[in-house]
């Protein structure tokens, strides 16, 4: 689908005053977006309440992976809604079906599901039941993790951002280096580093443990601190590390996972078999659905109704992630991230060396991280010119957001539906507008 793209202002005038009206009833900490008001969308473009339209690197927050309002999607939550939409813990035949159907995707360890509504829920779940099963109360998690906005999420979170101000969280979070090659902590380079940070755990648990280690919990490239990808082979020497402690691996896939980079799940890359893995965002693309997949063996320390949750795997939701599956199956979406990811990626590198802005391109698939530094050679992080980024790209008619501790990092992650014509009128708007600004253009 082809669209001209007009500069326009931004915010429109429709825009501004429902964005006015919003700040007199939500509270700012929860706008953080370009200030433009959706009001439909199809595919990776998205409409906003002044009729311009803009093509979507967002989806959402790396949610809506089959584009948006998907018709066989939609047409499947019309149907569902229609016959069933809640019953609690009743089953009902669409859970009981995807419970099957996803569960036929994992490896043979990953045994049994619990449906539940957030990324924060299966977080949770998973940090409760290591706690449960293990016997034991701490876990090992990563600098930049992030894992929802829950207590115990709060407590394995390596950010700022998630536990400022909030007092002590969960005890037992015990924290290690992440493998940030482009900011290596230990100032090594990879692969002669030879996973260095891994062989140096021992040490940190040997140091800060009471000796009542559990499990780790990771990302498998970490998405709030700024779109961090470890390199390959990272996350299996993570796993055999655990294995060989005696710990429980939770891989946290709730942003990975569902095709978006290139694969339906992002352990299948190097062959890991977690413990515990848990899922969302892409899980219902847009309808609120997540899981915590697990080993039986593990799952059965919780007794009968303790694992309740009000909307987790009802019946409309269940339906919403089944047409996903459909989706990513029937239209390869999983292959389309990473070919037009590949494409992607390449023309970002070859705008990196021609704006010195753009700092480190990284990614796999359809989520890629740029990361905007004032001074290429000293890696100055710069949240001003990623704001001004960000918004002279919004007025092009290209939508993007932002992650990473130092707040500059653009996200790109586009639908997996965008085609290589998409993929490329995007870069086009980023070479305009690096351009741009580089020369100072108000
Ligand atoms: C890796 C990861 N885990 C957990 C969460 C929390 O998900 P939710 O916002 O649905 O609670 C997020 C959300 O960004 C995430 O990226």
């Amino acid at each position: 689908m082809k669209k001209e793209l007009k500069k326009r202002t931004i915010p429109g005038p429709g825009s501004a005053e429902l964005i006015k009206i919003s700040g007199q009833h939500e509270p700012p900490c929860m706008a953080d977006q370009l200030p433009v008001v959706w009001d439909h969308g199809e595919g990776v473009w998205v409409t906003d309440v002044d009729g311009n339209q803009y093509i979507d690197f967002t989806s959402g927050v790396l949610v809506t992976n089959l584009g948006h309002s998907h018709p066989h999607h939609v047409e499947a939550i019309q149907k569902q809604a229609e016959r069933l939409m809640n019953c609690y813990s009743f089953p009902t035949p669409e859970r009981v079906k995807l419970s099957q159907r996803i569960i036929s995707l994992f490896p043979s360890n990953l045994d049994k599901i619990f449906l539940l509504t957030t990324g924060a829920e299966a977080t949770e779940a998973a940090l409760r039941i290591a706690r449960r099963y293990t016997g034991k109360h701490e876990i090992l998690s990563f600098y930049g993790g992030f894992h929802g906005r829950t207590y115990g999420p709060m407590g394995v979170a390596g950010s700022k951002g998630t536990r400022y101000q909030f007092g002590p969280p969960v005890p037992g979070g015990i924290m290690a280096p992440y493998a940030n090659c482009y900011r290596c902590i230990y100032d090594k380079e990879y692969p002669g580093c030879d996973f260095y940070c891994i062989k140096q755990l021992d040490r940190i648990i040997d140091s800060s443990s009471s000796g009542d280690m559990g499990a780790v919990i990771t990302e498998p490239y970490q998405g709030g601190a700024g779109f961090i990808f470890p390199p390959e082979g990272w996350l299996k020497e993570l796993e055999q590390w655990a294995k060989k402690r005696g710990l429980l691996f939770i891989v946290d896939e709730v942003q990975s996972s569902f095709g978006r980079t290139g694969r339906m799940f992002m352990i299948e890359w190097e062959g890991v078999e977690p413990n515990m893995l848990c899922l969302g965002k892409g899980f219902g693309s847009g309808m609120p659905a997540s899981a915590l997949v697990g080993e039986s063996k593990i799952f059965e320390c919780m007794n009968r109704g303790e694992m309740s949750s009000t909307t987790g795997g009802n019946p409309l939701a269940s339906a919403a992630s089944w047409a996903v599956l459909d989706v990513l199956e029937n239209e390869k979406l999983p292959q389309n991230a990473l070919k037009v990811g590949d494409y992607l990626f390449k023309r970002l590198k070859e705008l990196q060396e021609k704006h010195p802005l753009l700092g480190d391109v990284r990614g796999k698939g359809l989520v890629i991280g740029l990361e905007i530094v004032a001074n290429r050679e000293l890696k100055t992080p710069s949240p001003e010119l990623t704001g001004k980024l960000i918004f002279r790209c919004g007025e092009y008619g290209m939508l993007l957001g932002r992650v990473g501790l130092h707040g500059n990092v653009i996200r790109i992650a586009p639908p997996l539906v965008i085609t290589e014509e998409e993929a490329e009128m995007g870069v086009s708007i980023m070479d305009k507008a690096l351009t741009e600004i580089e020369n100072g253009v108000q």
